[in-house]
């Protein structure tokens, strides 16, 4: 069986400002990739041949880089919005453009999972549901939307960022939709899949099921998450088939020049053409392609903006360098 799925990638990136005053937050490079291609080389390996991204802010600077999907093995449209139209909005516009039958996956567009995707598919048949959520356990769900469900696995509550959630079972962000689920989403108008469309399903009563899997998951919408999913990628910790080859320790894309005295770990990303001095320190840290690191200059998990340049000796934690302009 093929499957068609849809990537919701138009969202501001308000928190990861300054890194997405120029870049979407869903292209902003982990792991010296788009984080965007780590989560479609997901999708196509678990059997998904076609993906529309619903895209909005920014969407000019997606399909330059990703084109009509043939470079990734997948085929790959557009639906920008031209005002957001929420997640559901999202959902509607973009399943347009799809050309398959049968269940829809969706992806919100800044999680990094190690779920088990073609498992969550399959569960979804063998239940009949109209809707399956992915679900995974955090210490703390206030920031999420917090499910509650039966023993069973079927869900009865959707709870989205409330102050004393009722479980730690958070809405993980992908789904796999009906289509007849989708069709019953309003048309051309602003539509929250957490607020609205989700409550209304429960409420009518329809199969909606959570697909639980607590292996690696990570919403990357801080820069602090960001950096984790970029260093565990590196450290394999969390996997992905678009993490290009690297040590364990760091990873230098092509045309790089390191200097013999610099110690680079922790995860660390040199983009392409970047120049290391001498006595450099990298630990952790994103430094985007061009960029010059001055010589014994000690930076710890901190983004170096493409083509930027660090001073000499200069010493950082949590930095950002050459964003502002
Ligand atoms: N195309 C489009 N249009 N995409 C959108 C829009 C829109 O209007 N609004 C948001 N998105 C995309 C974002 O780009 C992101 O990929 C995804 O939808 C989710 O939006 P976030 O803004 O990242 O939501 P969140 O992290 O606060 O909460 C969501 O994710 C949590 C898991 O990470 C919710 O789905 C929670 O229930 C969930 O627990
Ligand atoms: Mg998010």
């Amino acid at each position: 069986m093929s499957y068609s799925a849809i990537l919701l990638v138009g969202g501001m990136g308000t928190r990861l400002q300054p890194l997405t005053l120029h870049t979407p937050k869903p292209m902003l490079p982990v792991a010296g990739v788009p984080f965007t291609e780590h989560q479609i080389c997901k999708a196509r390996d678990a059997g998904i041949n076609e993906i529309v991204l619903a895209t909005s802010f920014k969407a000019e600077l997606f399909e330059p880089y990703f084109g009509d999907g043939s470079n990734f093995g997948i085929s790959i449209k557009y639906a920008v919005e031209k005002e957001p139209l929420g997640t559901g909005g999202a959902i509607r516009n973009a399943a347009a453009m799809l050309s398959g039958q049968g269940p829809v996956a969706i992806f919100n567009g800044d999680v990094l999972s190690g779920h088990d995707l073609a498992a969550q598919l399959a569960f979804h048949e063998s239940q009949s549901a109209d809707l399956t959520l992915y679900l995974t356990e955090v210490g703390d769900a206030r920031a999420f939307g917090a499910v509650e469900l039966d023993s069973d696995h079927r869900v009865f509550a959707f709870n989205e960022k409330m102050e004393n959630p009722p479980t730690n079972i958070i809405n993980a962000g992908c789904y796999t939709f009906n289509r007849e689920v989708i069709a019953s989403i309003p048309d051309g108008r602003v539509v929250s899949v957490e607020r609205e469309t989700f409550p209304q399903l429960l409420m009518s009563g329809a199969r909606v099921f959570g697909y639980v899997d607590r292996s690696y998951w990570l919403d990357i919408g801080t820069p602090a998450a960001l950096l984790k999913a970029s260093q565990d990628l590196i450290s394999g910790r969390a996997h992905s088939a678009a993490t290009p080859q690297n040590n364990g320790e760091f990873l230098a894309l092509p045309g790089a020049s390191v200097s013999s005295s610099a110690v680079i770990s922790q995860g660390t990303v040199i983009g392409a053409d970047v120049v290391i001095e001498d006595g450099v320190h990298l630990s952790g840290c994103i430094v985007g392609n061009g960029a010059r690191i001055g010589a014994r200059a000690q930076l710890t998990n901190s983004f170096i903006a493409p083509g930027a340049s660090v001073a000499k000796a200069a010493i950082a934690d949590s930095q950002f360098f050459g964003y502002n302009e």
